[in-house]
């Protein structure tokens, strides 16, 4: 299976925030094609325990890989927080998280040295954003903050109204304390909100959007582990989601800017 170029890349999300990162993996390289798990059913993974993310994300990968997929990118940021190490050591297919990208592109932008975190409950608690900063550089200071109810009003559709802007206000009050002149949108939802997440901020700062940064890293590893498929052709990319298809086919639409078709119900997860 490895060595096979043609099959899609796997991506999976708790349920459709990872279609940001889907929208960057397309971009940044059209002729992969993609089969997208996205957990419906289980949705939020932010506010649960490490036990049941680590349980849904294994369940998730296993899918991919019946799939038939040459690699999985979790572009859920809590999965990527809690259970990455885990999926890792089980399975031997290339598994690749958004964590280290988003960690990389802020410790490489920020003058200050003073970066900071958003996201939800579970990945803040986890510490991994804050960890794997430190361990670039030890003199880095990092301010993070929980933004639970950002997920709720990305889905909503609420990208630019009052009530976004006082939650983002109220929510972003330690990080414009702590001076922060690059964060990390550590959430899938969070590159929705990004215009009302600038503003409040401040323009000088500068925000890092982990779902843009790990499709790079996904190129680079196609490219070493030669598995890139350089044939030109439109892939056909799948859906698949463990619950409310057509609620995901109507939401993705807000995510991708475009609607899709193949959105299938999974019994399987
Ligand atoms: N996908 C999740 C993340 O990036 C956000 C939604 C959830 O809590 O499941 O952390």
């Amino acid at each position: 299976m490895l060595d096979n170029k043609e099959n899609a890349i796997g991506v999976f999300d708790s349920g459709l925030g990872g279609l940001t990162a889907v929208k960057e993996l397309m971009r940044q390289l059209p002729y992969e094609k993609i089969v997208y798990f996205g957990d419906t059913a289980r949705v939020p993974y932010g506010t649960k325990s490490k036990e049941a993310i680590v349980r849904f994300s294994m369940e998730n990968v296993l899918f991919l890989i019946k799939n038939k997929v040459k690699m999985v990118v979790i572009a859920c940021n809590t999965s990527s927080s809690l259970a990455l190490p885990l999926l890792k050591q089980s399975f031997r297919i290339p598994i690749i998280g958004v964590i280290e990208p988003g960690v990389k592109k802020a410790v490489r932008v920020t003058k200050n040295k003073k970066i900071g975190v958003i996201a939800t409950s579970a990945t803040i608690n986890s510490e991994a954003y804050a960890k794997g900063i430190k361990k670039l550089n030890h003199s880095i200071r990092v301010a993070s903050q929980a933004c639970p109810l950002f997920v709720p009003l990305a889905e909503e559709g609420w990208f630019n109204n009052d009530v976004t802007f006082s939650v983002a206000r109220e929510y972003l009050k330690p990080i414009v304390a702590s001076r922060a002149d690059t964060v990390i949108l550590g959430c899938t939802h969070y590159p929705l909100l990004r215009s009302v997440i600038q503003k409040v901020l401040g323009n000088k700062v500068t925000l890092v959007d982990s779902a843009k940064e790990v499709a790079s890293e996904v190129k680079k590893l196609l490219k070493e582990t030669g598995l890139e498929n350089n044939r030109r052709h439109s892939p056909k990319h799948l859906f698949w989601v463990s619950d409310q298809p057509k609620h995901f086919r109507k939401l993705a639409k807000r995510f991708l800017g475009y609607d899709i078709r193949n959105v299938k119900r999974s019994s399987d997860v």
